[in-house]
């Protein structure tokens, strides 16, 4: 089969490095890629949001499968373009339709979902321009700290958790009415705060019937002990240690089951990632967001520990025979740690020379922001590399990811060297 990848971060190299090692991987393109898809299959130079040249790329070189990483595409509709296209309709697209990723598209999309499948998750209200004030009176029933979501996508900068009442109505107000996080911020959710601790469960479905892959945890912000900003993840282990059988029984009866038997009363087509955002509760979990993809740098720790033909699978997915194949899982641990562009999530430059690759030895170094330039591989991005490791649990493997980090260098590489701090 010829494939084609959309997307260019760590989560793409990382299903480009698995889907090429199935028998039934010809030729992999990559849209539009990094230095190390570069290096093991085609980059193509298209957006993952230009769907006109994305055709023009998939029929001119006999493209049979698509298989979308980020989300923007897929709220944009790629599913719903292949679908409707008669040159493109019989060639499946691995994601969900434009309604399926409304699930990560739009906060109250989700939220009503959830309530209506009796899925456990945080009491709520929405609110709009029109209705900030009751909204203000709305955060006054709650108890600090008070979360603000943004209704729309907003790059994952969208929810504030603010301690003061005045603090969380000045945001709101800002939301709303300023367009702090334009469109996106058009529409707020308010939600109840859940204290505990996080983690993430993923889900691959054809729609009907589903597997559970490994569990994660990422670590989102910048600085040691989680302080700081907010990232796109700073590194993750898998499988989670407290998420043990029993918690998972509750995860998938809870959880799982009546997601995807909500998305088919509702006739929503899905054919791809579920990536649950989970909270554990005391014993309980509690759902925080739907993803309509992978994880970054979840991908990074849970496609290396499937055994199972990931080709294999989307196959089976497409065909709507998911429940024929067969999941197994490699049971060591595996852990990553990004390496990112020093003043990332802020500003940073770009085009630092990456070096020690080469010497990387019992760990692998997917790309994220990388690119390369008079074939070298150079920083294009804020999170550049993320080092994964195997080991007999999530401590070995760190510890393997950071002896290896040791051999990396670029100007103003900064990493978190306490993942896993929190287990
Ligand atoms: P989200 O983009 O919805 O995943 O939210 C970003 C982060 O905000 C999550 O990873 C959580 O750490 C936190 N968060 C979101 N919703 C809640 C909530 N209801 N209670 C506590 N923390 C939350
Ligand atoms: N690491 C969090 C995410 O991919 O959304």
């Amino acid at each position: 089969m010829t494939i084609l990848l959309l997307g260019s971060g760590g989560r793409e190299h990382a299903l480009a490095w698995k889907m090429l090692q199935s028998p039934l991987c010809g030729k992999l393109f990559v849209a539009p890629g990094n230095a190390g898809t570069a290096a093991i299959a085609h980059n193509v130079n298209i957006s993952p949001t230009d769907f006109d040249a994305i055709k023009q790329h998939v029929l001119a070189n006999g493209v049979n499968m698509v298989v979308v990483g980020p989300e923007d595409p897929l709220v944009k509709g790629v599913y719903d373009f292949f679908k409707n296209d008669p040159e493109l309709k019989d060639i499946p697209v691995i994601g969900p339709s434009q309604h399926g990723a409304q699930l990560e598209g739009s906060k109250e999309f989700a939220k009503k979902f959830l309530i209506k499948n009796n899925i456990p998750t945080a009491a709520y209200d929405s609110f709009t321009k029109e209705t900030v004030e009751e909204g203000c009176k709305f955060l006054e029933t709650l108890k600090a700290p008070y979360v603000l979501k943004a209704d729309g996508l907003a790059a994952g900068k969208g929810v504030l958790i603010l301690n003061s009442l005045e603090e969380a109505q000045d945001e709101l107000r800002s939301m709303l009415v300023d367009a702090k996080f334009g469109d996106a911020s058009a529409k707020v959710v308010i939600e109840e705060f859940l204290d505990g601790i996080e983690l993430s469960c993923f889900v691959l479905t054809d729609g009907k019937s589903y597997k559970i892959l490994p569990t994660a945890k990422d670590y989102k912000r910048i600085g040691e002990g989680d302080a700081g900003l907010n990232t796109g993840g700073m590194g993750a282990v898998s499988p989670v240690p407290f998420a043990d059988a029993e918690f998972m029984q509750k995860i998938e009866e809870r959880v799982v089951k009546p997601t995807i038997a909500g998305l088919k009363n509702d006739n929503i087509e899905y054919k791809g990632f579920v990536f649950i955002g989970l909270i554990k509760v005391g014993n309980d979990p509690f759902v925080i967001e739907y993803n309509v993809r992978m994880g970054d740098p979840e991908t990074e720790v849970v496609i290396p520990r499937l055994e199972s033909d990931l080709v294999e699978l989307f196959v089976a997915v497409a065909n709507s025979k998911l429940d024929e194949a067969t999941l197994t899982i490699d049971p060591r641990s595996a852990a990553t740690v990004m390496m990112v562009s020093g003043g990332y999530p802020e500003d940073y430059e770009k085009g630092k020379v990456i070096t020690g690759l080469e010497n990387v030895e019992g760990s692998i170094a997917f790309h994220a922001g990388t690119t390369l330039k008079d074939g070298q591989a150079v920083t294009a991005g804020g999170r550049v590399i993320a080092v994964t490791s195997y080991g007999n649990d999530f401590k070995e493997a760190i510890k393997k990811s950071y002896q290896n980090i040791d051999k990396l260098n670029f100007d103003k590489m900064y990493f978190r060297k306490d993942i896993g701090f929190d287990l």
